[in-house]
């Protein structure tokens, strides 16, 4: 019983980051950024490329969990209240390949998150320009 308690703990959580990708990207979108500071092009490349892929995946992760959920039959209940609609029909061989989807994206997403964080803490040590600071209320 715990086991499902924490899976629906996870699908409430998953379904929210859903949720708020929506008017993070609206928001993206109508607004510029600030200028990225001076850095080789190749760094900006990377950077832009993982801040791309960031995004992609906010919004594959979770979906590949819905639709997971979706074919193993298990309809998510939001907050244990509102219904879900599965996105696709019942499907035991489908259920099993996007749990694979599932767990290969979060893998993207582990080493993506991982890359973006050591770019961050170089930019602030190694660099000691304020990329960091900047995206931060109090460090300006
Ligand atoms: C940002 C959102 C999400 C992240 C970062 C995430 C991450 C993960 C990770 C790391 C696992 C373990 C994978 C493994 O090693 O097997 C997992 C499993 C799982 N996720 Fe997600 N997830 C997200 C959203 C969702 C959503 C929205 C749902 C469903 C509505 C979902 C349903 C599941 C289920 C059912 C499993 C267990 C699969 C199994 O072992 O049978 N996830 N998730
Ligand atoms: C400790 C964790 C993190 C730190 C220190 C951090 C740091 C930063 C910094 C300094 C920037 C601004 C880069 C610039 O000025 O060009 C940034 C942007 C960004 N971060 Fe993070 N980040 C963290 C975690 C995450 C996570 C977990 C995600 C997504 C799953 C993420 C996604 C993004 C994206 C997409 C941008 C680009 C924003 C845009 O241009 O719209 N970050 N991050």
């Amino acid at each position: 019983p715990n086991k499902l308690k924490l899976y629906s703990y996870h699908k409430w959580i998953g379904m929210t980051v859903l949720l708020l990708f929506v008017p993070r990207l609206l928001w993206r979108l109508t607004h510029t950024p600030p200028k990225a500071l001076p850095m080789p092009a190749w760094q900006h490349r990377i950077a832009e490329g993982t801040h791309h892929l960031l995004y992609l995946l906010m919004f594959l992760v979770p979906l590949s969990g819905w639709l997971m959920s979706s074919a193993k039959g298990f309809q998510v209940v939001y907050f244990g209240v509102l219904p879900i609609p599965d996105l696709i029909g019942k499907s035991e061989e489908l259920g099993d390949l996007l749990k694979e989807v599932h767990e290969a994206l979060n893998w993207g997403l582990f080493g993506l998150v991982g890359l973006h964080v050591a770019g961050a803490l170089k930019h602030h040590i190694i660099d000691r320009d304020s990329t960091l600071r900047r995206m931060l209320p109090f460090g300006k």
